[in-house]
């Protein structure tokens, strides 16, 4: 490929991730210092079956290295898991003579970008996601902000449990994986954790709760991912019912988790993954996602990250049970 002449699209895909911004203006500014140009893909892949190109310029990503969210708008597109919404996009591709694609999401971004390279599109993935469920990276773009936006708050709810000697349940995004709320539960210090990965029955954390009261605690924090077995609402009517000292009250972090202002550490990810797919893209090099391996920006193949499930560490899980006492 000729510096050129290369015309590179970019797009944010499924869930928006803290960060998301940074990644484009990394992309966006390496590629136009490599004499490249740059088209922004909005909606994530349903703008590229519709064909919603503009061109981006130096000056369109200033000012959102510190916004969350995605300048580019994403979405979830259903058209681009069947065969003919990709071909479509593909055909949108070549009529606008996009040469290569960088593609910044989560999982499920992953699996487009990979169906899209196997048909030979030269794409390149940058792993967002605030779950950090995708295989190949340490850290995806958007967790550390999530993991600090859950800590700012349990740190705020434990105050309020303390006062009134209650227990908080508090409900963690995760789908699929019970990352933020286990590491949420070593950094905010919360009495009990409940992840898809470990599930366990509603009388164990009755129990857990009622000996944190007896061992003289004036609050219980109990962290529940989104997709453990256990609802948060069932569970806190059981230990109300249950009488064991602490009164009970919920909060669901839900969509908060998803916005703000992205911290220190997802800047610097996303501006290393940024310039890195980009390299990437002018040496050569395509099907790979950027990921983060020990403390360097590392490249993997697409083909892998999907046909790989992340496996959470339950040494950690441990370690949150320990450090409960
Ligand atoms: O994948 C990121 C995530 O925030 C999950 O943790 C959550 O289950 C899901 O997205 C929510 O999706 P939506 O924003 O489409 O409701």
């Amino acid at each position: 490929m000729e510096n050129k002449k290369i015309k590179l699209g970019v797009l944010t895909s499924g869930g928006d991730a803290p960060g998301m911004n940074a990644a484009i203006r990394a992309v966006v500014r390496t590629a136009l210092a490599n004499e490249m140009e740059v088209i922004g893909v909005r909606h994530g892949y349903e703008g590229l079956i519709n064909g919603e190109f503009h061109p981006l310029g130096a000056r369109d990503v200033g000012g959102i290295l510190q916004r969350g969210g995605t300048i580019l708008l994403t979405s979830r597109s259903e058209r681009f898991t069947k065969p003919e919404g990709q071909r479509e996009a593909i055909r949108r591709m070549n009529e606008a003579e996009i040469d290569a694609l960088v593609v910044i999401g989560g999982e499920g971004s992953m699996n487009g970008a990979n169906a899209l390279s196997k048909q030979g599109v030269k794409v390149i993935g940058i792993p967002g996601s605030i779950d950090n469920d995708i295989w190949g990276t340490n850290l995806a773009i958007g967790t550390d902000t999530a993991m600090n936006t859950i800590m700012d708050s349990v740190d705020k709810l434990r105050d309020t449990a303390s006062s009134h000697q209650r227990a908080f349940l508090v409900e963690t995004m995760g789908r699929n994986s019970g990352y933020l709320a286990m590491m949420a539960g070593i950094v905010c210090g919360a009495e009990m954790v409940l992840i898809p990965e470990a599930p366990c029955l509603v009388e164990e954390v009755v129990a857990a709760v009622e000996d944190a009261y007896k061992r003289g605690k004036t609050h219980a924090i109990i962290i529940n991912a989104e997709g453990s077995a256990l609802r948060t609402t069932d569970l806190a009517a059981k230990i109300d019912e249950s009488n064991v000292g602490f009164s009970t009250r919920i909060t669901i972090l839900g969509h908060i988790q998803r916005g703000g202002s992205p911290t220190a550490y997802d800047r610097l990810l996303a501006s290393r993954m940024g310039v890195k797919a980009v390299e990437a893209l002018l040496e050569g090099t395509h099907g790979m996602m950027t990921g983060l391996k020990g403390k360097g920006v590392d490249f993997v193949p697409l083909a892998d990250v999907i046909s790989n499930k992340r496996k959470v560490n339950m040494e950690y899980h441990h370690m949150a049970k320990v450090l409960a006492r």
